[in-house]
């Protein structure tokens, strides 16, 4: 399926692929430059493409500590990278490809932080590239095709600093003369094996407190769609872009039309809920224009406990960048340029396989501390209590 229309400009145009590299380096496994490798998704594309390339990567404050890895201490807002003249010189010689993954994540932090770390982040990634003659894949995000409105920038500002920017990085990629791929994944859950993720997301902690039978309104109707995808069906994806050496194009890392509806992700975690208890109330849904409208001021009020308003600012917040009307576009098992029987930006996801992905990630939330296990009496009943079986 080709991407919906979005208000942001049309995807790059597509250069034609090129030999892998390790072909056209004649054996020789190519070195790539991985930023961001300690984040979630970084942990991931580590995990899809340490097999076949060298892997180096830029990390900041948290130490990586994986052995397939070699790592070279590095801040994106600093000059030249803080790395050393030499050292900076060094990874341009060596560098064959450049993932650029790292970015400001954290809505807490000042707009003005996140708009720096994104937007000069990006160049100075992007002159790094050039100099290595390398192509280089920007990790983007699918919601750059949900621009906040001035009302939500002005409640919600580290959110829309963090999209805003992500677009405007889309533009100055698009601007350089680097060779660049746009990935843009929606939001990211765990393995949709293991259920196992690095960090944790707001999203798992909202499904969380609805496990937990703590929300009792939601932002959103019933039919909005939550847009939500594997970490492993990302970094797939990447991998499969990356080797098939496609150096052009922005691609839709989504579930699209196989999105799965705010109500279905409510039910599926009311279920999860079960094997541990009685099934908790069910949130109240509410349409999206009433949140702002009526939610959202009826909490800044007085009368409303600090600790809910905070949950439901945040879930308003969570809900207002994350959730469409309309299914997002994807590139999933489209391969657009790839040669024939070749897949070339991952497989496209189902949504059963999308709501067993989310059991997995649900089975990993209640196993680690702030889940299910260490609340008094949380242990899964034995499966033959358990009436409704979630995932096949
Ligand atoms: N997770 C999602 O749901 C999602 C969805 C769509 C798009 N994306 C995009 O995918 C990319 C990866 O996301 P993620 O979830 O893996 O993020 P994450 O877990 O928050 O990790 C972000 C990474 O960026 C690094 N970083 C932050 N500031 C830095 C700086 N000044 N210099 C160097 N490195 C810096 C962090 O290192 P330290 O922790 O050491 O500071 C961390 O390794 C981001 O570009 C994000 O916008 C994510």
């Amino acid at each position: 399926m080709s991407p919906s229309p979005s208000p942001f400009p049309p995807p790059l145009p597509h250069r034609p692929p090129v030999l892998p590299l390790s072909v056209a380096l004649g054996g020789r496994r190519p070195t790539l430059l991985l930023t961001g490798g300690a984040g979630v998704l970084g942990r991931a594309l580590i995990d899809e493409l340490a097999a076949e390339y060298r892997i180096v990567c830029l990390r900041h404050r948290t130490p990586l500590q994986d052995p397939r890895v070699q790592e070279v201490g590095a801040d994106l807002l600093a000059p030249g990278l803080g790395l050393t003249p030499a050292v900076w010189r060094r990874l341009a010689a060596e560098t064959d490809v450049v993932v650029h993954s790292a970015a400001a994540t954290n809505w807490r932090a000042e707009p003005a932080e996140i708009r720096r770390t994104n937007i000069e982040g990006t160049r100075a990634m992007l002159e790094l590239a050039e100099a290595a003659g390398a192509p280089l894949y920007y990790m983007s995000t699918a919601f750059v095709a949900n621009p906040p409105s001035a009302e939500n920038a002005e409640r919600f500002p580290g959110a829309a600093a963090y999209l805003v920017s992500k677009a405007e990085c889309e533009e100055v990629v698009r601007d350089s003369a680097v060779p660049a791929v746009i990935l843009r994944p929606s939001v990211v859950m765990g393995d949709s094996a293991t259920g196992h993720i690095s960090g944790a997301q707001g999203l798992t902690r909202a499904l969380g407190a609805i496990v937990k039978g703590q929300v009792p309104v939601l932002p959103g109707a019933p039919e909005a769609r939550i847009d939500t995808v594997p970490q492993d069906v990302v970094a797939r994806a990447t991998g499969d872009l990356v080797r098939g050496g496609v150096t052009g194009g922005a691609y839709w890392l989504t579930a699209g039309e196989h999105a799965l509806f705010q109500h279905e992700v409510v039910e599926t975690c009311l279920e999860f809920a079960e094997r541990y208890g009685p099934r908790p109330h069910k949130p109240r849904m509410i349409p999206l224009e009433a949140v702002n409208r009526l939610l959202l001021p009826l909490i800044d009020g007085a009368g409303f406990p600090a600790s809910l308003r905070r949950r439901l600012r945040d879930y308003a917040e969570l809900l207002l960048v994350f959730q469409r009307d309309l299914p997002l576009g994807t590139s999933l098992g489209t391969s657009p340029g790839a040669p024939p029987g070749a897949v070339l930006g991952g497989e496209a996801v189902s949504r059963d396989f999308l709501r067993q992905a989310l059991v997995r990630n649900l089975e990993y939330w209640a196993g680690r501390p702030g889940g299910m296990r260490t609340r008094r009496g949380a242990e899964p009943r034995p499966a033959a209590t358990v009436t409704r079986e979630l995932a096949s």
